[in-house]
């Protein structure tokens, strides 16, 4: 099967040059990573600090260039100039910080600017506006300025500056990490709609374990590779493992996890809190039934 995104043996290095001594050290940030993901998934990346998350994010919308192995976005090799605009306009990137994503002074023509610098005639901006800020719930707010906006309100913004360019997959690097928790679960639920009405592959990098969740497939990285590769169920089933990579589970996993280790018989890897419930009301009548 085709990939959205393929990395073969993907290194980069952050090389830096001591001003006094002129001498060379090397970070490897990415460290041979083999990944491929396919067309139309929602993969969620996690990785304690310094793992290389926003290192391969970065390599994926051809603001860095592998230093070793290849990497493929779409079918097209990101090492290549010549197609570097076919890889920006593929993979669009949203960051952390919605303040420094958004130029415009107006919503509208914020989400504009993209396309605009693609060379897209004017009147199918307009066009290409409108639906990305409907895409995105933001339609009522096209003639506000940003500056008035909550955080997730201008993270959507972003994410329809992104969208007006028509990409095919986005990768979103820890987008809810300044919001609070209302904007983190509209960017979430915008995110979502995305990829199942839209069909745009999506890579979230987050620390939040929560918004892993519902996502096809999770991965860990550590140290620039790839450690863990699974379901939602399969990963957060695995504690003492995230542990040893300095991630957390979900709360409600966290919490079967201690009751399964005190001896109630519950099954691994539980995600939701109904899924808790269901789990555990069996086990609570049977107690009632032998206390009568
Ligand atoms: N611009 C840079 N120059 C030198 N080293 C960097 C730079 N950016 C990141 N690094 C290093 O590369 C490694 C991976 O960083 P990063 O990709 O930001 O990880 P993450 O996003 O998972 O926190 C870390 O050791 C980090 O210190
Ligand atoms: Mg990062």
């Amino acid at each position: 099967m085709d990939s959205m995104i393929k990395a073969e043996e993907l290194v980069y290095d952050y090389v830096r040059r001591d001003e006094e001594t002129g001498e060379e050290s090397v970070i490897r940030a990415v460290d041979h990573l083999d990944l491929s993901i396919a067309p139309g998934s929602f993969v969620a990346v996690l990785g304690h600090n310094g793992s290389g998350k926003s290192t391969f994010a970065k390599e994926v919308n051809g603001i860095l260039m592998p230093t070793e192995g290849v990497l493929y976005v779409d079918g097209i090799d990101t090492s290549n100039e010549e197609q570097i605009w076919e890889v920006r306009k593929t993979a669009g990137m949203v960051f952390q910080n919605p303040d420094n994503q958004i130029i415009g002074n107006i919503v509208e023509e914020d989400v504009g600017f993209g396309p605009e610098n693609l060379g897209v005639p004017t009147e199918e901006i307009w066009e290409r506006v409108n639906q990305a800020l409907d895409a995105v719930e933001m339609t009522a707010y096209r003639k506000k300025s940003p500056n008035h906006l909550s955080g997730g309100q201008k993270q959507r913004v972003a994410i329809a500056g992104v969208l007006a360019m028509k990409p095919r997959c986005i990768v979103l690097d820890e987008p809810t990490a300044m919001l609070d928790p209302v904007g983190r679960r509209e960017v979430i639920r915008t995110v979502h709609e995305l990829n199942e009405k839209e069909k745009i592959t999506i890579l979230l990098i987050t620390h939040y374990m929560e918004e892993a969740i519902d996502a096809d497939r999770v991965v860990v990285m550590d140290d620039g590779k790839l450690v863990m590769d699974g379901t939602p169920r399969e990963i957060f089933s695995q504690v003492e493992k995230l542990k040893s990579y300095a991630l957390d589970v979900p709360q409600v996993t966290e919490l079967a996890w201690e009751l399964r280790k005190a001896g109630i018989g519950l099954p691994g890897g539980i995600l939701r809190r109904d899924e808790l419930i269901q789990a555990l009301m069996p086990l609570l009548k049977g107690d009632r039934e032998n206390g009568d």
